[in-house]
């Protein structure tokens, strides 16, 4: 019996959700109608005509007039736009993307009990989408998400985020933010990070820019060891706790496709390290591993993560998952590797799943996601990439 797949369970799981399908930047898609390497129909610039008006014709002249209003949302979107334009910024929603680590290397113990990494950082097109809105509020902000389980108070890092760069700033700027989550959490791909350094973002620039991003980049390691990274241009060498980011250009052989593997159970972070045993990671100099990743491209041998055992220990079904997919993969993938401290498996090199994950009903419920690299521009955020805009329900002929 064919295996459903979903977005785990604490994500939202729509009417989209059947046997034999995956989810596919947003959107499930059956594996036999998934054509990954073909032309990507893009229909966005089509646009839908939701609604002829005819006024009554002029007996006189006998004109008629005809008004044809393209997509509702649309024409919406521009009349909020032209009142935002008059009465100063009063929403903005940024994509949040994700990471993955092509390598992590743990370097050592510290004496704050946390652990040193050294960690090759690449920002990916899986992302979740952030709403902010100016409240009028001079107290609270107001966070609302599409998934469950997610603490909205000010556990949440969107909200610590918020508070901090108040703190930092003194502009009293409330918000209510709507976050539209597509990243699973517990899965080593820094979804909650991202989260931080957008909200990071949106608040600035709804303050006019008044912080550098280097500014925003050293605040934000008060609340997270990973925030940093996403104030690089999308790919960057980490090293401390993570916080120490130092940018690396994305080479050009980083444009390969990749498919994220996540089954339903998350990895504590904190259980992963308490696993570690520091005697038994890998010996090899993260530095001899970033410059060859950076001349040569992704390969195997290169995808070291020192979390990968200990995840293992705390998810034993974890290394069969990545066992399995190298094999099935094999001549598909150029690498199969964890991303952080799991429980993402990530095979770089198609974005296509292995079959076994379609076939075996143990792979019930995994989430599924093709993937690629992406960067920024100085000044600008992050935005989903054109080809992952297939969150909308395909359009027909019209
Ligand atoms: O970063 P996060 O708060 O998710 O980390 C959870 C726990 O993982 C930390 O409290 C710490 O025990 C451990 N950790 C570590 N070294 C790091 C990051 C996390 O020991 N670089």
């Amino acid at each position: 019996m064919a295996a459903s797949h979903s977005l785990c369970s604490h994500l939202s799981c729509n009417s989209y959700i059947s046997n034999n399908t995956y989810f596919n930047h947003g959107r499930f898609v059956s594996p036999s109608s998934f054509k990954p390497h073909g032309p990507s129909k893009n229909k966005s610039h089509s646009r839908r005509i939701s609604s002829i008006r005819a006024t009554a014709s002029n007996s006189k002249t006998s004109n008629q007039q005809v008004e044809i209003v393209y997509d509702l949302e649309e024409k919406f979107n521009k009349l909020a736009d032209e009142v935002d334009r008059n009465a100063g910024m009063s929403r903005l929603t940024l994509f949040s993307p994700c990471k993955i680590n092509v390598f992590l290397r743990i370097t050592g113990k510290r004496a704050d009990g946390y652990h040193d990494l050294a960690s090759l950082f690449h920002v990916i097109s899986l992302g979740d989408e952030i709403k902010f809105s100016l409240s009028p509020s001079k107290s609270k902000d107001r966070l609302s998400t599409n998934v469950p389980g997610i603490p909205l108070d000010e556990r949440n890092l969107i909200i610590k985020a918020l508070n901090l760069f108040r703190k930092k700033t003194g502009i009293e700027n409330y918000f209510w933010i709507h976050l539209d989550k597509k990243v699973p959490t517990g899965a080593g791909l820094g979804g909650g990070s991202s989260n931080a350094a957008t909200a990071l973002w949106a608040a600035n620039q709804f303050s006019g820019f008044v912080a550098t991003e280097k500014e925003l980049q050293e605040w934000s390691s008060e609340i997270g060891s990973d925030i940093p990274f996403f104030f690089s241009r999308g790919a960057a060498y980490c090293t401390g706790r993570g916080e120490v980011v130092e940018d690396v250009a994305s080479p050009g052989h980083f444009e390969v496709p990749m498919v994220l593997v996540k089954p339903p159970e998350a990895c504590s972070t904190a259980e992963v390290y308490k696993r570690l045993r520091l005697d038994q990671t890998s010996h090899i100099d993260p530095s001899v591993l970033l410059d060859k990743v950076l001349r040569d491209g992704i390969s195997q041998d290169v995808c070291v993560n020192d979390l990968e055992t200990p995840a293992f220990d705390v998810l034993p079904s974890l290394k069969r998952l990545k066992q399995r997919i190298a094999a099935a993969g094999r001549g598909q993938y150029d690498a199969v590797f964890m991303s952080g401290s799991g429980s993402t498996i990530v095979g770089v090199g198609s974005p296509d799943p292995p079959q076994f994950l379609f076939d075996d009903e143990e792979y019930n419920g995994v989430f599924l996601s093709e993937a690629n690299f992406i960067t920024r521009s100085e000044n600008q955020w992050y935005t989903r990439p054109v080809s992952a805009y297939s969150d909308a329900p395909a359009e027909s002929d019209e």
